[in-house]
């Protein structure tokens, strides 16, 4: 068994609080992507983790043990960061071997474990090379591989695919994953790349100052976020926002800003109640939005002055301008010739708007 479990853990550099309390239970076999901007604190919640960081509150267990006190080769732990780490002077299959014989593993069972991992990672024709002989995707091979040779009871990843270039970058995703079908250990990867976390992750904490946002899986977190941050940050192109004033009317609730005026019914927005008289933010993901009127009552429409168009190749994305909003909209026909001007008419399902409080971010439920 190796689960994890946080408890409040907080990290302070001085005065600088880089993680202020964090709490997560980790189930056994779970991969669990850590993901936020530069600097909220990702790479030192796992640094803690690892033992490579002192903490300066709270508690970790790795399986059924406190490992607070631990030193890092004592967790039971394997680390992959971002530049590798490998060491230059050595053969790839010395760099695999390297932590089994400081342990002072027998040579024939190190062996066939640097075998057995070459042979899933598909590096057995490298193993007489030295790192400098191999490109970035081999190298980043070779640091999983020597995580893999250890057999620990969890694989922490900082940023292993930050180096790589976008082609590379993919094709590692999809070789992470299926080396988890091989090898499925407990893992914690941190990355500032929100299509990294949506496609590893089977949860998903998004950080912001240090402060977990939200915790969920990939879909619950794109469908139903928590607050703006998470809407914003999860999602591309990201979630479009229109600051709107709210007033009440009889079984509805209209809202408006410069250029666009809807209305929602009361019984499906309950939670805008407490906004009437006030600003709300409404969020509308460009990929929910459709051209054209809306029809019926299922959806709201609203339309504006097209500024730009991307083309994509399968899809244009459009920005238009409603008012002194700027927004997006996804999944437009490439084939539409559509002129910087034109009015353009959306229409997006009610289940598809997200609301939330202008002033704290959260969402409105
Ligand atoms: N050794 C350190 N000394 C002082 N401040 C640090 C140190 N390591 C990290 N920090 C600060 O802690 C915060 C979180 O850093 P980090 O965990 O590296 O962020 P992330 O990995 O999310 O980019 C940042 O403000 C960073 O400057
Ligand atoms: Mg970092």
């Amino acid at each position: 068994m190796a689960e994890i479990t946080l408890t409040n853990l907080r990290k302070t550099f001085g005065a600088v609080v880089a993680v202020k309390d964090f709490s997560l239970h980790i189930a056994d076999h779970e991969f669990v992507v850590l993901v936020g901007p530069s600097g909220c604190g990702k790479s030192t919640t796992l640094r803690m983790i690892a033992g490579l960081e002192d903490i300066t509150g709270g508690t970790i267990s790795i399986g059924d043990r406190v490992v607070n006190g631990l030193q890092p080769k004592d967790r039971d732990i394997a680390m992959v960061f971002q530049n590798y780490a490998l060491y230059q002077h050595m053969s790839v299959y010395d760099n695999l071997a390297f932590g089994l014989r400081n342990r002072r593993v027998a040579e024939a069972k190190i062996d066939a474990a640097v075998r057995s991992a070459a042979r899933i990672l598909s590096i057995e024709p490298l193993l007489e090379r030295r790192p400098r002989q191999l490109s970035g995707g081999q190298q980043q091979r070779v640091a999983l591989g020597r995580c893999i040779v250890r057999n620990p009871k969890v694989f922490l990843f900082d940023e292993p695919l930050s180096n790589l270039d976008a082609q590379l970058r993919a094709q590692m995703r999809l070789e992470i994953k299926e080396l988890r079908l091989r090898v499925p250990t407990t893992s914690v990867f941190v990355t500032h790349d929100q299509v990294e976390a949506m496609t590893l992750g089977d949860r998903i904490v998004v950080m912001k100052d240090g402060l977990m946002q939200q915790v969920g899986s990939p879909l619950e977190l794109y469908r139903r976020p928590l607050n703006r941050f998470v809407a914003s940050f999860i999602g591309s192109p990201a979630m479009n926002f229109i600051d709107m004033a709210v007033t009440a009317a009889a079984d509805s609730f209209a809202l408006s800003a410069n250029g666009i005026a809807i209305e929602l019914p009361q019984r499906r927005f309950a939670g805008l109640g407490a906004h009437a008289g006030r600003t709300v933010t409404m969020g509308v993901r460009p990929q929910h939005m459709r051209l054209g009127p809306a029809n019926g009552g299922e959806h709201v429409g609203f339309g504006g002055n097209l500024m730009v168009t991307e083309q994509l190749g399968d899809e244009q994305v459009l920005a238009v301008r409603i008012g002194e909003a700027d927004i997006r909209v996804a999944g437009v026909d490439p084939e539409l010739a559509l002129a910087t001007g034109t009015r353009i008419d959306v229409a997006v399902p009610l289940e598809n708007l997200h609301l939330f409080d202008t002033t704290s971010g959260a969402a409105i439920r």
